[in-house]
């Protein structure tokens, strides 16, 4: 990591919000589900589906989950009456699971039957390592009943167990490297010990013939995830690949122009900071480039 970037990932946390605004707006689709479903008209356009996602996490009373989740159930209504094609990305900690296990399943339940009434896939997203075990559990415990996927993080040295401990029945996930900062003892601090593990488990999961979510937008790996599509003989509708809005569109492009199933993922809220700290820390770059172009 540069200098300059070491240096802004250690300051982010202090530099006003508005400041972070300037530099987060482009991945975020605005603060209102209005907002979500324009950005998602005009990728389905552009021949991209999308994942909605409700910004806001690790929340502290059940009111706010309740919040959250009624914000989660328009999301789907949205996504059936404006007829687009989106599903729903969902974080366990907004449902209140750091603050009832039986608060979050009363709400998760909840938004679980409406997309099931309107034939739309959920995806739990993966949050910190504090969340992962309940995460895997809850995904086991309902993925026979509804149509639902979670995450895995490649960066995890625990992944490979854990696909093969999910093994014993259907398996969706998205695969991606992990944007956390987790310790040593747990994860994976080398990017290229995170680049193997991720074609390792990319390979493992299509062996068990799951459908995954190639979440990245790390040329190498897309290079590898193509190459392994071709080995398993793969059809167009066995996986698709994933993206953040805002990052990298050309290679978006040149991935949906040959030939794969692309979704970006949308988010949208008023929670907009810490979902935006965490793609400034991992890029500190965009600060550089817009600080660049700004003394021109
Ligand atoms: P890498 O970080 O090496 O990026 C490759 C290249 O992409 C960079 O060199 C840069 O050019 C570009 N790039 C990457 N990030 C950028 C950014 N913020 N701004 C501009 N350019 C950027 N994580 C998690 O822990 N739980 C989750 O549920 C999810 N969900 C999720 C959904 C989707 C659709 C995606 C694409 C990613 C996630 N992630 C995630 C985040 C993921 O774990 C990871 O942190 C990022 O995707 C960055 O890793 P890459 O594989 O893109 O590689």
């Amino acid at each position: 990591m540069s200098l300059f970037n070491k240096s802004v990932s250690m300051v982010i946390d202090k530099v006003p919000p508005q400041a972070i605004a300037v530099f987060a707006k482009k991945y975020i689709a605005g603060p209102t589900l209005n907002d979500a479903i324009r950005t998602t008209k005009k990728l389905n356009a552009e021949g991209a589906m999308t994942t909605i996602d409700v910004l806001g996490e690790f929340v502290s009373t059940k009111e706010e989950t309740w919040h959250f989740r009624d914000l989660a159930i328009k999301v789907l209504e949205a996504i059936d009456q404006h007829k687009l094609n989106a599903n729903l990305s969902l974080k366990l900690t907004q449902m209140g699971l750091k603050l009832s296990k039986a608060l979050c399943l009363e709400n998760i339940e909840m938004i679980f039957e409406k997309a099931k009434e309107l034939g739309i896939f959920v995806r739990i997203d993966m949050e910190d390592s504090t969340c992962v075990d309940d995460t895997l559990e809850i995904y086991r415990n309902y993925r026979d009943r509804y149509n639902i996927g979670t995450v895995l993080q490649a960066y995890m040295r625990r992944t490979i167990d854990d696909i093969h401990r999910l093994s014993d029945g259907r398996l969706n996930f998205r695969l991606c490297k992990g944007i956390y900062d987790e310790p040593r003892e747990i994860a994976y601090k080398e990017k290229d010990i995170v680049r193997d593990n991720y074609i390792w488990a990319l390979e493992t999961l299509f062996e068990k013939k799951a459908y995954v979510g190639i979440a990245t937008h790390d040329e190498y790996l897309v290079f590898h995830a193509e190459r392994l599509i071709r080995k398993y003989g793969l059809n167009r509708d066995d996986y698709e690949f994933q993206m953040l809005l805002g990052v990298d569109e050309q290679l978006r492009k040149i991935i949906i122009n040959n030939g794969h199933r692309l979704r970006v993922y949308v988010p949208f809220g008023k929670d907009w900071l810490p979902y935006s700290i965490r793609r400034l820390k991992e890029n500190p770059n965009i600060i550089k480039s817009a600080l660049e172009g700004y003394m021109k």
